[in-house]
């Protein structure tokens, strides 16, 4: 009789902030671990959070994965708070420090008897997996953001669903902005990344598109809306990505990373191009802020496929114990690249790419 290998534990978790797909990716890890290999598999809870103090997990056999894939957010939950790295600590005084407690979440996972770690995150999530596979914990990474800004692959899973909200909103806005001839400013998501704003700009038939790549000069949104103007047109649709910046000037944040736990949150350019454009032109403005919903609802098939093609990968590479590599997608190829790829550098719009000069081709005003 053959000496037959003992079926795998692959756990996963899902880090940073939700992103449509997640489900699709965990579903495909279930199915393809469990239909094609027999193998168990675990889910960790709410991110590397979840193997911080007493573990928290799940099992998930096929049951557990079924009828999820169209759902978005994360049936495992997650958080972009609990950095094992620099972990949160609240002493009896109510002061927080910041601890690096590693050793504890690579023993929590020990303690699980898994053979591997499937970490579904963007930058902070793949950075922290990068740290855990350099300490001895067998990693594999997953690449999410709806913010499309990982090095290391074409594009992330979300991002499709991002520019379709997104889009949609600015249809929806258009009417609404020519009924009374305003100005409305629409503050979308990114951080330090234009994709969102440039390619739902486009698609949604923005007249001006701010983005953090190219710093905005208030003089230059004001001549694309006068310019509309003179053309007969008297509303205006502006996108403005959260990072987006006049020149000389600081990004717009809610709070600093100091004020929230390591992480800067962005918010108000919005609310800052409206003020300032109502106080130099006739013009009634508006600011509306997408926020939240545009990482909410239904995944786009696109974001479905990518999640699955993404899922199955994964575990291909957990079974050749390809450890420390993360799954990506170059042309029509899903791939695997060193998780260090992912977070070295971010991927940008460049500001005089192709991309860019379609904007500018078609009219749209980009505030320089
Ligand atoms: O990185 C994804 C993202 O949605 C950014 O676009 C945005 O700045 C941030 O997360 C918001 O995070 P939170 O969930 O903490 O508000």
């Amino acid at each position: 009789m053959g000496l037959s290998r003992p079926p795998k534990t692959l756990a996963i978790l899902t880090g940073g902030g939700d992103c449509p797909g997640l489900n699709a990716v965990i579903r495909a890890v279930v199915r393809s671990a469990v239909l094609q290999r027999n193998w168990r598999v675990i889910g960790i809870e709410d991110g590397f959070d979840g193997l911080v103090g007493t573990p928290r997990w799940r099992e998930l056999d096929l049951e557990a994965v079924r009828g999820i894939l169209p759902r978005g957010g994360t049936i495992l939950g997650t958080s972009n708070r609990g950095n094992p790295l620099a972990y949160p600590l609240r002493s009896a005084d109510g002061s927080v420090t910041l601890a690096d407690v590693s050793a504890e979440v690579i023993s929590n996972f020990r303690g699980l008897g898994a053979d591997a770690l499937i970490a579904v995150g963007g930058d902070g999530t793949l950075k922290i997996a990068r740290r855990l596979q350099d300490l001895g914990m067998p990693m594999v990474g997953v690449p999410k953001t709806i913010d499309n800004d990982l090095c290391g692959t074409d594009v992330t899973f979300g991002y499709h669903t991002a520019v379709e909200v997104v889009t949609e909103a600015l249809d929806r806005l258009h009417t609404t902005a020519e009924s009374h001839h305003r100005v409305l400013v629409v503050e979308v998501m990114g951080r330090d990344a234009g994709w969102i704003a440039l390619e739902a700009g486009i698609a949604g038939s923005a007249d001006v598109i701010l983005i953090p790549e190219i710093p905005f000069d208030f003089d230059a949104i004001c001549a694309t809306l006068q310019a509309r103007r003179a053309r007969g047109s008297r509303f205006s649709i502006i996108v403005a990505a959260e990072g987006a910046h006049p020149v000389g000037g600081g990004k717009t944040v809610q709070a600093t990373a100091a004020e929230n736990l390591g992480v800067e949150r962005l918010g108000g350019v919005g609310a800052l191009v409206s003020r300032e454009i109502a106080a130099r032109l006739e013009v009634e403005t508006r600011a509306v802020v997408l926020g939240h919903v545009q990482r909410g609802g239904s995944p786009v098939p696109f974001d479905r496929i990518l999640g699955s093609r993404f899922g199955v990968r994964a575990v291909e590479l957990v079974e050749a114990g390809r450890y420390g590599r993360m799954v990506a997608l170059r042309g029509r190829e899903v791939v695997d690249v060193e998780i260090g790829l992912a977070v070295g550098a971010l991927n940008r719009v460049e500001a005089d790419g192709e991309l860019v000069r379609t904007a500018e081709a078609l009219g749209i005003g980009l505030g320089r």
